[in-house]
C-alpha cells in the first residue's frame, strides 16, 4: 500500500520562500550589509507606542474585539479612506486584519474556488502567489512591461482571461519593482474586470510612498467597482509598525460577511493592543509619514546613483514608489539569480533577494530594499564594487 504523505498536497506544492531563506542564510554572515528585507528600519513613532501602553494599563487589551475590529478604529479608517483614497467607505465595509497579509489571504480564500484562476501581473510579491496556491487556485502570471517601467501589459492581461478567471491580484506601489500603476491603466483594468465580472484584489501596502509626482490611485474609488474590488491596506509600512500586525481591508458590505468567514478561523480578530496603537496612528500627527517618504526618496536616489556607477553590471528602471527596486543583472552569472545572491552574500557579505522569487520573469534580477540608512547602502555598494573589480564574479 502506498503511504499517504503526512502533509497536504496544497502546502507541499509550495516552494520555500526565497526571502526567508536569504534572511536565514544572512544570519550566519557577520557584519552583513542588508538590502534584502522590505521592513522599515525606523522605529514606530512614540505617540503610537504610548497609546498602546495606555491601553494595556487601562486593561483594554486582554479580550477579543469584534471580529471586524474596534468600532472606533473602523470609523477612523472610513475617514482615512474617504480623505486619502477617495473611497466612499462606511463602517460595514471595513474589516481590521492581521496586517495586509491576512486580509489578502482571507479575501483570496473567500473569492477563489479550487481550480479558479487568478491573474497576477509579475514580477510580484511572492506571498500573493502562495496565497492563491493555498486556496487551491491557479496563479496565472502575466508579465509586466519591464522596458516601460514594469507597467501593466493590458493586452497580455486581456488574453490571459479564461472562463475560469475569477480575480486579478496586484500590488501598487509594487513589491518588488517600485512601479506605481497609473490611474489610466487602473481605469482600463477596472473596465476589463467589469466586462468579465472579475474581482480585483489590491495590495496597497505602500500607498503613501510615491515619488516624482507619481500618485497612488485606489481602484475602489471608481464607483462602478464597488462590488468588484477588495482593497487591502496596512499600518506596517505607513507608520513603521511591522511587528504590530495590523492592517485592514475594504470591500462591499455584501462581501464582508463572506470574507469574515475566512478571517475567523485564522485570526478571530487582529491583536487588540495593536488596534489601539493603529487608532492612535490615524488620530495622531501625520508628519512621520512625510518624514519616512523623504527618507526613502533620498535613499532611492543614493541607490540609483550607486547603480549608475556600475552600468556594466546592472540595468534598472527607476522606482517611483515603495522602497524597493528590481535591477537586472547584466552579467552572465546573473542568469541564475538564486546562485548569484548566495555568492554575493558569502563572498561580498551583501544580502539581497533573488529575482526569481517574484515569478519567472524576475529571474536575472535582484530585489534591493532602500528602506535602510545611507551608510548601509554605501556599505553594500562599496562591497559589490570591490567584489566585481576583484574578479569575484569570474570565480567558479
Ligand atoms: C506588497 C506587500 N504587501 C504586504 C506586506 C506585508 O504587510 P503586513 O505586514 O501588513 O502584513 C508586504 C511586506 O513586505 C509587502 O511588501
Amino acid at each position: 500500500m502506498t503511504k499517504r504523505p503526512r502533509t497536504s498536497r496544497r502546502v507541499m506544492d509550495i516552494g520555500k520562500s526565497a526571502i526567508h531563506e536569504m534572511t536565514r542564510l544572512s544570519r550566519d554572515v557577520e557584519d552583513v550589509a542588508f538590502l534584502s528585507w522590505a521592513k522599515p528600519t525606523s522605529g514606530t513613532p512614540d505617540h503610537i507606542n504610548q497609546a498602546a501602553i495606555s491601553a494595556i494599563q487601562g486593561g483594554l487589551v486582554g479580550g477579543y474585539t469584534e471580529t471586524s475590529g474596534l468600532p472606533a478604529l473602523r470609523e477612523e479608517i472610513t475617514r482615512k479612506l474617504r480623505r486619502d483614497n477617495n473611497v466612499d467607505a462606511n463602517v460595514a465595509q471595513v474589516m481590521v486584519t492581521v496586517g495586509a497579509i491576512e486580509g489578502l489571504a482571507a479575501a483570496v480564500m473567500a473569492i477563489v474556488d479550487p481550480g479558479d484562476e487568478v491573474i497576477l501581473p509579475t514580477p510580484t510579491y511572492s506571498t500573493h502567489i502562495r496565497q492563491v496556491l493555498i486556496a487551491s487556485g491557479k496563479p496565472v502570471l502575466v508579465p509586466t512591461l519591464e522596458e516601460e517601467g514594469f507597467v501593466l501589459d493590458m493586452e497580455a492581461l486581456r488574453k490571459a482571461i479564461t472562463p475560469r478567471t475569477k480575480a486579478v491580484l496586484y500590488c501598487s506601489p509594487s513589491n518588488p519593482t517600485g512601479t506605481v500603476f497609473s490611474e489610466p491603466q487602473l481605469r482600463e483594468l477596472a473596465d476589463v474586470a467589469l466586462e468579465h465580472d472579475l474581482t480585483v484584489i489590491t495590495d496597497e501596502a505602500y500607498e503613501y510612498f510615491t515619488f516624482d509626482g507619481h500618485e497612488h490611485f485606489s481602484i475602489a474609488s471608481i464607483p462602478e467597482m464597488r462590488k468588484h474590488a477588495v482593497s487591502c491596506y496596512t499600518f506596517t509600512k505607513t507608520y513603521a509598525m511591522t511587528g504590530w500586525r495590523v492592517g485592514y481591508l475594504h470591500a462591499d458590505e455584501e462581501l464582508i460577511p463572506q470574507i469574515t468567514k475566512a478571517h475567523i478561523p485564522f485570526a478571530i480578530c487582529a491583536p487588540v493592543v495593536s488596534q489601539y496603537a493603529a487608532l492612535a496612528a490615524l488620530q495622531g500627527p501625520q508628519d512621520c509619514v512625510a518624514r519616512f517618504r523623504d527618507h526613502y526618496r533620498a535613499a532611492r536616489d543614493l541607490m540609483c546613483e550607486r547603480l549608475d556607477a556600475m552600468p556594466s553590471v546592472f540595468a534598472y528602471q527607476k522606482p517611483h514608489g515603495s522602497y524597493l527596486m528590481f535591477p537586472r543583472i547584466r552579467l552572465a552569472e546573473g542568469r541564475d539569480s538564486a546562485t548569484f545572491c548566495k555568492r554575493l552574500l558569502q563572498e561580498a557579505k551583501v544580502s539581497t533577494t533573488p529575482g526569481v522569487a517574484f515569478g519567472p520573469t524576475g529571474e536575472g534580477h535582484l530585489r534591493l530594499s532602500f528602506c535602510v540608512s545611507a551608510e548601509e547602502i554605501n556599505k553594500a555598494f562599496d562591497r559589490i564594487e570591490a567584489w566585481v573589480s576583484q574578479g569575484g564574479l569570474r570565480k567558479t
